[in-house]
């Protein structure tokens, strides 16, 4: 896979009513009425106190600790967002924000990997969770944001192997079922395309994997030309995994919906020629038809009549 389509998650989308409207010149009603407008944060960057509370470390924390953050910071940190939520969740309500999406940190919740809940991890999403409905916004929640628990990376490898998708279905049904109850907005997994990308092609986020020529920095370990692969199968068969458990389990009473999402843009061919044609539409298969295929609403092209028949709507009206 080409270098160049590396992209890393552009997490915060904060489009305030009052703020932004009047200068762009548009209004709620220009939206569908089903357009949520909202904010959002990933536990690793927002939380902070990754060592209390029981909190096991995530690839992150091992990716920052060996100095390959962004100018060598961590977020050990971060927004503080484990002790200060109150104050950012009024601070939602204040901007009139619809909705607001948080990630539920692994490691906090279930510090092995798999087994044992951590009891303060339950306590603060809890509160969380509570403190936004108590001010009237919309619960998002991100099941995973790029950070495997590091035991997990220790003992498999993390993404690269099948076993993965037993452990994320069991630490997702943990989540569905703890906070099912409140929660009705589920995404699996964060940039599926982004993750598998940035960690294993280009090894710009951990595990930081990668092999000549593709890497941004020089990884020790990795191969770039079939781990991308390898880490987004495994990727997809776990959100779908998931997805079934809470289909099977958890839909008929919690009413809620689940689905993944993928980093996307789109590309238009300079002129009308065939190779100008086939290079847009090969643009669409490596940088998100490979992941959205597999779920059903993407053809990958195998020649130039081949039409691709992706609608946006798919997006906000049907949960995949
Ligand atoms: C990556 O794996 C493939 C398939 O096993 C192999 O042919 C290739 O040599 C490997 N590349 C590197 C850089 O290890
Ligand atoms: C290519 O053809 C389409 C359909 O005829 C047309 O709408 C579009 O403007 C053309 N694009 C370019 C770059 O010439």
């Amino acid at each position: 896979m080409a270098a160049a389509v590396a992209a890393i998650p552009l997490l915060l989308l904060l489009l305030s009513t009052q703020g932004v409207a009047p200068v762009l010149g548009f209004k709620r009603r220009d939206f569908p009425d089903d357009f949520v407008f909202g904010s959002a944060t990933s536990a690793y960057q927002y939380e902070g106190a990754v060592a209390e509370d029981g909190r096991s470390p995530s690839i992150w924390d091992t990716f920052t600790h060996a100095g390959k953050g962004e100018e060598g910071g961590t977020s050990d940190i971060a927004a503080d967002g484990y002790h200060k939520y109150k104050d950012d969740v009024r601070l939602v309500a204040e901007t009139n924000l619809e909705a607001y999406r948080f990630s539920i940190s692994w490691s906090r919740l279930i510090p092995n990997g798999r087994g044992a809940v951590n009891p303060k991890g339950l306590e603060y999403y809890n509160n969380l969770i509570d403190e936004l409905l108590r001010h009237g916004v919309q619960v998002h929640v991100m099941i995973y944001q790029l950070d495997l628990p590091q035991v997990l990376e220790d003992e498999y490898g993390g993404w690269l192997n099948p076993r993965i998708v037993e452990d994320f279905t069991a630490y997702a049904g943990v989540c569905f079922k703890e906070f099912g109850d409140r929660v009705s907005y589920w995404t699996t997994l964060d940039e599926a395309n982004v993750a598998a990308v940035g960690s294993y092609d280009i090894g710009q986020i951990p595990p930081g994997r990668c092999s000549d020529p593709f890497g941004v920095t020089k990884c020790k370990v990795g191969n770039s030309s079939v781990e991308p692969y390898i880490a987004a199968h495994n990727m997809i068969l776990a959100h779908a995994s998931a997805t079934r458990l809470y289909r099977g389990k958890y839909q008929g009473t919690q009413r809620g919906v689940v689905g993944i999402n993928i980093y996307t843009m789109w590309s238009y061919p300079l002129t009308n020629s065939t190779a100008d044609l086939e290079a847009a539409q090969r643009f669409r298969d490596f940088y998100f038809g490979w992941i959205l295929e597999p779920l059903g609403v993407w053809r990958l092209s195998t020649g130039s009549e081949e039409e691709c028949w992706l609608s946006p709507s798919i997006f906000h009206r049907r949960p995949i």
